[in-house]
């Protein structure tokens, strides 16, 4: 049985929590945020609690909370050589306090507290000071994902660095598409089957070999309308930078 207790309740820790509770091999004992939470139905028996000093003891103390908090939270725990760890792509290990073991355990995916999600699939990246500490970390890990892989901070920040790409720019890109429908009274229902389609694409073609569409042909005519039909002129600079940059890599001139 492995202890954790969560400290934070955002996105990420109550995405743990759903995923974790489902395990008969992990005992959520507590968990913490600095704001009082309502228990949720049917874990009336874990406790929820708001003051720091009542964290008890556990395997490993999970915190989920935004990275520019991370360190000073860390450094605000009171107790000292337990297995601390956090959940940030972009943060490296040793942002955590040193009176702690200091550890990694990164779900690579987004997480909305709206949104249940299946940690089966997830890459769970871990990183820890010691080899019994990564032991843990993998055995709890595998509890719930089947994708455990340990990584290094250097290399977990280039790997954040690549979800910021695949996931919040192609996102903030859809919001852009919305918008565009938006003022011709479109729904945005009619681009999600195209989503879909662009990303189970890659499951069996690589990302060069999947690309098509105007800039890729270099059909200038189509360009030239698209440009002509932006009105926001952010928009604007997006389309001119994307389609440079993918007539630079498919070697054709605009
Ligand atoms: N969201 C994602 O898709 C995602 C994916 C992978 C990894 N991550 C990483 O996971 C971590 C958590 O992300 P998240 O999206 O779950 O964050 P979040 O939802 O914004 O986190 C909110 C939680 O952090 C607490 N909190 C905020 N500031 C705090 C502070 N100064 N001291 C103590 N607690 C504080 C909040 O407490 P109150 O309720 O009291 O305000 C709440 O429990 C981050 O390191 C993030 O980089 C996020």
């Amino acid at each position: 049985m492995i202890k954790v207790i969560l400290l934070g309740f955002g996105n990420v820790n109550s995405s743990l929590f759903n995923a974790l509770c489902r395990s008969k091999e992990v005992s959520i004992i507590q968990v913490f945020n600095r704001n009082y939470i309502k228990v949720i139905s049917p874990y009336e028996s874990i406790p929820f609690i708001d003051d720091i000093s009542k964290i008890t003891d556990a395997d490993v103390y999970i915190i989920g909370i935004p990275d520019d908090a991370i360190s000073s939270f860390s450094e605000s725990l009171s107790f000292k050589n337990k297995l601390v760890v956090h959940t940030s792509g972009g943060a490296a290990m040793n942002v955590l306090s040193s009176k702690n073991r200091r550890g990694v355990f990164y779900p690579l995916q987004t997480f909305s507290k709206q949104r249940e999600v299946d940690f089966i699939n997830i890459p769970i990246c871990i990183e820890a000071e010691n080899s019994k500490d990564l032991e843990l970390l993998q055995s709890l890990g595998k509890l719930i994902s089947k994708n455990v892989v340990e990584i290094s901070s250097e290399k977990r920040a280039k790997l954040h660095l690549a979800a910021v790409f695949v996931n919040n720019f192609v996102n903030h890109l859809y919001e852009i598409g919305s918008d565009i429908l938006k003022d011709e009274n479109l729904p945005f229902e009619l681009l999600k089957p195209l989503i879909a389609e662009t990303a189970s694409k890659i499951e069996s073609l690589s990302p060069e070999e999947a690309q098509t569409g105007p800039a890729k042909r270099n059909d200038k005519k189509t360009i030239e309308k698209h440009l002509h039909l932006l009105a926001n002129s952010t928009h604007k600079k997006l389309y001119e930078l994307f389609t440079e940059q993918l007539n630079q890599k498919y070697g054709k001139k605009l």
